[in-house]
Parts: C-alpha cells; structure tokens; sequence
C-alpha cells in the first residue's frame, strides 16, 4: 500500500444532503463520423488489453492508466513527441477495476480512482522523479461506478477548496472535496492557490479551427471579485474581468501557471465584482495579481499554510452501529450561555422541548435506534438553563433552572428506566434566573453559578450551601471557567469585561480588564497551563474571532487574536490540555474549528477543521480516557444532531499506528477523580490530578520503536526493477544499499511519521 499522505483533506461532502440521484441518461446522441482521419503517430501502449483511458497532461506529455502484462494496474506518462517508449510508469498492485485518472491542468493534481474501489487517491504530476508524489488518500463510504470533476470555476474559493470531484455509487452521486488547510480559510481569497482557470468562452468558432487556426481559451481569475455578475452563457465577447492571453499559451499549464498571468491579471475595473459575503474584510488580496508560476508550484508543494504538527488532524463520525438514532422532541432554543447538552463516558443529557423541563438520559453502552414510545426521563419541572454532569460522579447530573434554582439529580446505575421526579439536592439563593453552571475541576461537590441577578454564587453540594458570593458584573455572565490550578475563576461579560476571581480571598475580582467588543455572547477557557485565557467572541463587525489574553495581566488587552468567521453562534470551545489544541464549534454549526495554541508567536496555529455531513446542535467532549490510543485519537466528542448522537473522534494520521505515539500522549491528568473536598479547598488547601500514562501494556513507544532506513516514498520496488536492463537493476539496488547505510543520522521515527517533512517538498 501506498504511504498516505493527507495534505490535502479529502472528505465526501454531506451524507444525506448533498447525495442527489443521479439524473437521467441523456437522450442517445447521434455520433457522425465525419472522416476517417491518418494516424500521425501511435505506440504499443499497454501490455494488457484490458480497458484504459487517455488524457493529456501537461506540456506535450500523455498520460495513460491501464494494466501491465501481470494485470497490475499501471499509470504511464509518454512524451507525445516521441510515442516509442513511455518516460514514467507506476504500477498500483492487482485489481481488476480500471483507474479512472481526472487532472487538474492549473495545478497538476491527478486524482486516481479505480471502479469498484472505495478509495480515490490524489497525486502531484511531475515529469521528474517522482512522477506521482502522492499528497492524499480519501477513503470512500461506498464504492465508484465512475467520477468526474466539477469545474474550476464552481468551487468554493473562499474555504480553499482546490478541487472537486463528484463520485458515482450504486444509489448516490457524492461529492469529494479537496480542501487546503489555511488560516483565514473562509475569509481571505488564498490567490497563491488558484491560479488562472481556462474561462467559459470559446477561444475561436469552428470554421476557423478548421482552417487550421490555434488558439488558447482565455484565463480568468477565480477570485470572487472578479466573477461575472450572473453566470453568462459562452460569449463572444470576452467579459472586462476576463484577460487578455493572446500572447501566451500556457506551456506549463499542469504546473498552474499560466505564463503571463502576473502582469495581465490586474483588472481594467473593478465592474462586474460580485463581492461575496465572506470577503466584507475587503482585504487588499481583493486586487492583488495572481500568483506567480514558482508561487503557485510551491503553493502546491508546501502547503505553506499552518505549521502545527497537528495540521493534518483528521475528524471522523463513528460508524453508524455507535450512533444513537431515533432522538425526538429536542429542545432547540437552549440559551446561548449553555452548550446545549453535556454527556460524560456513560450517559449524554439532552434537554427535550416537552413541557416541565423534561431531559433525556441516553445510555453510551446502548447505542442503536430509540422505541417510538416516550421515554423516561428527568422531569426538572421547569425550563432548563443549563445543565452539567459531576465530572467525579458519572451519575451525577446538575441542572439549573429558570426558577432560579440548582437541581441535582442522580441517574441510577444503568441509566434511567422509569421518569425520575426527585433531585437529590436542590441549590436556592439566586433570585433570578440562571444563566449557567461549572463544576469546580478538582474539588468535589463544588459548583459555580451565574445568574441574571449579576451575582456569581459558589455551592458546597455537601450540605447544599451558598459558600460564597461574588461582586462586581453589571450586566450578562456569558461564560465562566475555572483555572486548570483550580484557584481561579475567570468570567466573561456583556459588559465587555473579563475578571479573574480568587473566590476564597475576595468576593471582588483581583483582576479585570477589556473583553471583545462584541455583545454577542463569548466564551472563555484557560490555555498553556493558566498561562494565557482563550476567548471565543464576535468582533466590532460582528465576525467570530478569538482573543488571548494574558492571565496575570488582564489590563494589557489582547496578546494575539484571529478572526474565524462569520456565523451567528457563539463558538465554543474544547481545550485539550495535553497537546494544546483546541476544538471551537457552535450551535448549528457544520464545522469544527482546530487551532493549536502555542505560548508564543503566532499564539494561533490552525489545523484542518472537520465538517460535520448536516448542522448540528452540539458537540460535548468526553474526557481523555475514551481516547482511543491505537487510533491516535486525541480526542473524543458525541455530536447532537437533530435525530441522533454520534461519536466524532479527532485523530492523527499516523503511519506506524502499532507503536505507541507517546509524542501525542504525554501523562494526562486523571480529571475523573477529585484531588481533593470541597471543605478542603475551602479551606484553602489546593490539589492536583494524579497523572497516569495513556500507554497500552502491550505497546511500545514510538520513540523506542527501532530506526529502520526510510522507505521510498510513493514508489513500489516493483517500478524500479521493471522493464529495465540488468545494468540499471544493479545500479538501482546498489543505489538503494548506500542510501540505507548513509540513514545512520535519521531523525526519530515518528518525526519522519507525521505528514509530509518539509523539505520532501522542496524541488
Ligand atoms: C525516441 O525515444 C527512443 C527511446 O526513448 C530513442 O531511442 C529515439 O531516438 C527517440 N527518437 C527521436 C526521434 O528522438
Ligand atoms: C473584525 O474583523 C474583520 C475581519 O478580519 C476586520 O476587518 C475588522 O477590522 C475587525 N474589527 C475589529 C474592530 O477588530
Ligand atoms: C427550550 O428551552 C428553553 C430554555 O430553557 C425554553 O425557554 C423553551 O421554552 C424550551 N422550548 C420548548 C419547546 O420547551
């Protein structure tokens, strides 16, 4: 098998939503041969004479896939000029479906994908060594009949989305898109990805091809602004957007320049710009020329996006057997200030639109499709604000209410099977209603809560008392967090305020300073180690954005910050302390957002985000321990959607998967376990999670994995030692002994695991 190299993030795009039937077969179309034309060159092509297809790649080179004599299927690259012998092969191991190749001219990316296979592959062409560099491998849900790539003017630019392909199955036809993980991805127009694309209007009639005139389709810009107002019909006359190429032919199309693209790409005017909503930032990017040829190579070479080892992070939903379906009677107006629904490694809790407060308990153990039947649930008895598990007690479940009030339930072992009426406890003081609740991380039976009467109340849910109260907000508590050191509570808002409480010195915040201008809503979340504070907002303009704050210096404003997007709800966000990465979505959204953070500059690294098949209603994450270390997951969610609860779990793509990737895994704290009481910490005594090692007995680490000489990438030994003499087999093997031995200095395996290295890119 080939290495996987997921550069690219290939997904199939909406399981439900975006499958559409495939449509009708055309009417037969009558085919009239006009005239038996001679043959300027051929070649023996293939060994085997089973199907192949035939494309053109760039310059003067054709490009075949077929099969060779010992069936294997084959990839070949021929110089058109010289049909005798093919310059590059590569065979792809036995199967009897034909490779069904599609190229990307502008960028020089082939996507391979074999009838009857569930996967389709995606390859960079070059004319050297390596022919084929492999930058991705999207596994299918069902297998191809046949693909076909949409056109480049009909992708979605703005979330670098580079290229399309449409792949047909038994029932559906599914779209795979390919995304470019980026910065900014959603708001700026990356032009070093795009360069210009053959445009819509005939490059002369037939008449004058046919009195032996060549010419080129003129070149378009993909930037949004530069798109015709409405989708014109095939014209003659070339749109003021369009430019002038007469001169060049584009030589070097596969490589994704066109020649004369830079100079030539300026606008005459900037008539017939549709701006797209997503571009209000009016960046300058707007107007800028496209790129260069070596850009736009390089562009595609390195991916120059993010650096976070975490780039390639991969989100996939479970398989449907883990998903919980038949989910009805959701409440979907929770209110902004809570998640709206929490679940813990046993049960998820899901408020229902049904009078009395009524919350469902589904059961993670028994996943499948719910009965038709109303089930037992919690009845709170009025509307729920918010509501939270005990992180030491998996039964344990905290609901505030628009009464005022705390409840505390206890789910039976084994989940609920009968309506529970009763709460275990219930919490009274505030004298409005509530707007959300957190567990304390490291003491037990302690509980924050905010409220509409401005004041922040702690609980001991030993004996059910108010312990303390704080001062000092004067408007909406939009969110609040604890500090990993579990001193500290930190708030948000509406006020356009953060302030860091030490609740058991002061009733008034020791610290306070500006928050985001927005008064949409906002969440925070302590990052690196206490060191800095994550909040999630909207800007002055209202888009999403995210702001790092220092903890021990509020006052001095924002450290770092990057806008997301513009979308309604608040993102909330998951932070992983064990690898610094954090996961950012909101109510209704279709993406995850994947940042890591670092302590330093640039604060913000992003990875590839994950997107959900249709909007959800939220995403609740599931403590480490549900990780599942031999499929480098780094962490787990169960998502809400309208009817279901499904498993999403965020993992690296990993090539030596049977070692432990203690790279990933550092000792996590044992958060299911109080470190201390809460009559402790009250009396100012402070804990810490013990920490325990994420390593299955019977896996060794990677770092201790033996160093073995790298394989060739992309290759298998098969290409080198076919169809060549014996001199150049010698030589080959004999090439491949030194480099083994020279590999004595190889950098640690697991370095050389992750992704693609850098410099494998570099010409
Ligand atoms: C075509 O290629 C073959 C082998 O690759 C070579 O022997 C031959 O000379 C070439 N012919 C021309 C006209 O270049
Ligand atoms: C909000 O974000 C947009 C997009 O990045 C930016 O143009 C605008 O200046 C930001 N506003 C503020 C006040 O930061
Ligand atoms: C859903 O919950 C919210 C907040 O508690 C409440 O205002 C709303 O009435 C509930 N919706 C239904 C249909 O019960």
């Amino acid at each position: 098998a080939l290495p996987q190299h997921p550069l690219l993030l290939a997904s199939p795009i909406a399981q439900q939503q975006s499958r559409i039937r495939p449509c009708q077969h055309f009417p037969n179309v009558k085919i009239k041969r006009l005239f038996a034309l001679s043959v300027s060159q051929s070649a023996a092509c293939l060994q085997n004479n089973k199907d192949s297809r035939i494309l053109w790649a760039k310059d003067d080179f054709l490009l075949t896939t077929g099969f060779d004599r010992v069936r294997n299927r084959e990839v070949r690259l021929w110089d058109s000029r010289n049909l005798t012998s093919s310059v590059r092969s590569q065979t792809f191991g036995t199967s009897s479906g034909t490779l069904i190749p599609l190229l990307d001219a502008d960028t020089g990316l082939l996507v391979l994908a074999g009838m009857g296979d569930t996967v389709a592959d995606c390859f960079e062409v070059s004319t050297s060594e390596p022919f084929l560099s492999q930058v991705s491998h999207c596994l299918t849900e069902m297998s191809s009949r046949g693909v076909a790539m949409v056109p480049k003017l009909a992708l979605d630019v703005m979330s670098c989305e580079v290229m399309r392909v449409l792949q047909l199955t038994d029932n559906y036809i599914v779209p795979i898109s390919y995304q470019v993980p980026r910065k900014n991805s959603g708001h700026d127009f990356h032009a070093d990805l795009y360069p210009d694309t053959a445009g819509v209007s005939p490059a002369m009639a037939a008449a004058e091809w046919w009195q032996g005139g060549n010419k080129q389709v003129q070149k378009v810009s993909l930037h949004p602004d530069k798109q015709p107002k409405a989708a014109k019909a095939p014209s003659d006359k070339p749109s003021p957007a369009r430019k002038d190429l007469s001169s060049g032919e584009s030589k070097d199309a596969a490589r994704g320049c066109s020649t004369s693209s830079s100079p030539l790409s300026t606008p005459t005017s900037s008539a017939a710009a549709s701006r797209s909503p997503s571009s209000t930032s009016g960046l300058s990017s707007g107007f800028l020329p496209s790129p260069s040829p070596g850009q736009a190579a390089k562009a595609f070479q390195t991916f120059l996006g993010p650096t976070s080892k975490f780039r390639h992070i991969q989100g996939v939903v479970l398989h449907r057997d883990t998903h919980i379906t038949n989910v009805r009677d959701l409440n979907l107006t929770t209110p902004g200030e809570c998640d709206g629904f929490c679940a813990n490694s046993q049960y998820a809790a899901v408020p229902l639109a049904i009078a009395g407060g009524q919350i469902a308990i589904f059961t993670r153990s028994q996943p499948g499709k719910l009965p038709d039947v109303a089930l037992p649930t919690i009845q709170n008895s009025v509307n729920v604000a918010d509501l939270c598990w005990d992180p030491f007690d998996t039964h344990r479940l905290a609901v505030a209410g628009e009464d005022a009030k705390i409840r505390v339930w206890q789910v039976p072992k084994g989940g609920l099977k009968e309506t529970l009426t009763d709460s275990e406890l219930i919490l009274q003081g505030h004298t409005e209603k509530i707007y959300s609740i957190k567990f304390h991380p490291l003491a037990s039976d302690l509980l924050v809560s905010s409220s509409y009467d401005l004041t922040v109340r702690l609980w001991n849910l030993e004996d059910g008392e108010q312990v303390q109260l704080l001062t000092g907000h004067r408007d909406q508590v939009f969110c609040m967090a604890w500090s990993p050191d579990g001193k500290q509570l930190v708030t948000v808002c509406k006020d356009g305020k953060i302030r860091v409480y030490d609740p058991r010195k002061s009733d008034a915040p020791v610290q306070e300073g500006p928050g985001p201008d927005g008064h949409r809503g906002a969440r925070v979340v302590w990052v690196c180690e206490g060191k800095y504070l994550l909040v999630s907002g909207f800007n002055s303009s209202s888009e999403r954005a995210l702001y790092l704050y220092s903890a021990a210096s509020l006052s001095s404003g924002v450290v770092a910050s990057v806008c997301v997007d513009v979308s309604p709800s608040t993102l909330i966000p998951f932070y992983d302390q064990d690898t610094g990465v954090v996961f950012l979505t909101g109510k209704g959204d279709t993406r995850v957002h994947i940042y890591e953070i670092v302590p330093e500059d640039p604060y913000f690294e992003e990875c590839s985000s994950f997107k959900s098949p249709e909007p959800h209603k939220g995403l609740a994450f599931l403590p480490k321990s549900e990780c599942n270390v031999r499929e480098v997951e780094i962490a787990v969610a169960l998502m809400l959607t309208k009817t279901t609860v499904e498993p999403v779990v965020f993992k690296m793509p990993r090539v030596k998967r049977e070692f432990f990737q203690d790279d990933l895994y550092p000792d996590t704290p044992a958060c299911w376990e109080p470190a201390l009481s809460a009559s402790a910490w009250l009396n100012n005594a402070d804990g810490q999670h013990r920490k325990i090692s994420m390593r299955p007995a019977d896996m060794t680490p990677v770092s201790e994995a033996p160093k073995e000489a790298p394989v060739r990438k992309y290759m298998p030994s098969t290409f080198y030692l076919e169809e060549k003499t014996d001199e150049q087999k010698k030589e080959e093997l004999l090439e491949a002994m030194v480099a083994k031995l020279g590999n004595m200095d190889d950098p640690l395996p697991q370095e050389s695991f992750e992704g693609v290295d850098d410099d494998e890119w570099d010409d």
